[in-house]
């Protein structure tokens, strides 16, 4: 569970963007993240993506934030918050 609960307080804010936007603000309790449709085309990107890349997308437009590698365990634990409120 110490994943999923650090990972709640990322999305929660933790995740420090520049413009101190939050993945909640427009995710409320991680919804509208569809974690089972992945790997699907996103018109954003423009090709099928895996859901951390995403993530990504949302970390970089929204938020103005450095980008995750997929490996990283903030991403993880980001990935693992999602699946587990979704
Ligand atoms: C300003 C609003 C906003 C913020 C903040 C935001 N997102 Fe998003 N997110 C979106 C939009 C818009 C989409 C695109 C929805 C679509 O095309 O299905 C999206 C899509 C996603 C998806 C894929 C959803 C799907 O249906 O395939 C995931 C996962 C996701 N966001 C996670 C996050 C995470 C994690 C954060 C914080 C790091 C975050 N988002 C912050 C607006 C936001």
């Amino acid at each position: 569970m110490s994943v999923v609960d650090e990972g709640e307080k990322l999305f929660h804010g933790v995740l420090k963007s520049k413009n101190t936007v939050a993945c909640d603000q427009c995710h409320p309790n991680a919804t509208n993240t569809h974690p089972e449709a992945y790997p699907k085309f996103q018109k954003q990107i423009g090709r099928v993506v895996e859901q951390w890349e995403m993530v990504n997308w949302c970390i970089g437009n929204p938020l103005e934030t450095e980008e995750l590698a997929a490996d990283n365990p903030r991403m993880i634990a980001l990935l693992a918050y999602i699946k587990h409120q979704t």
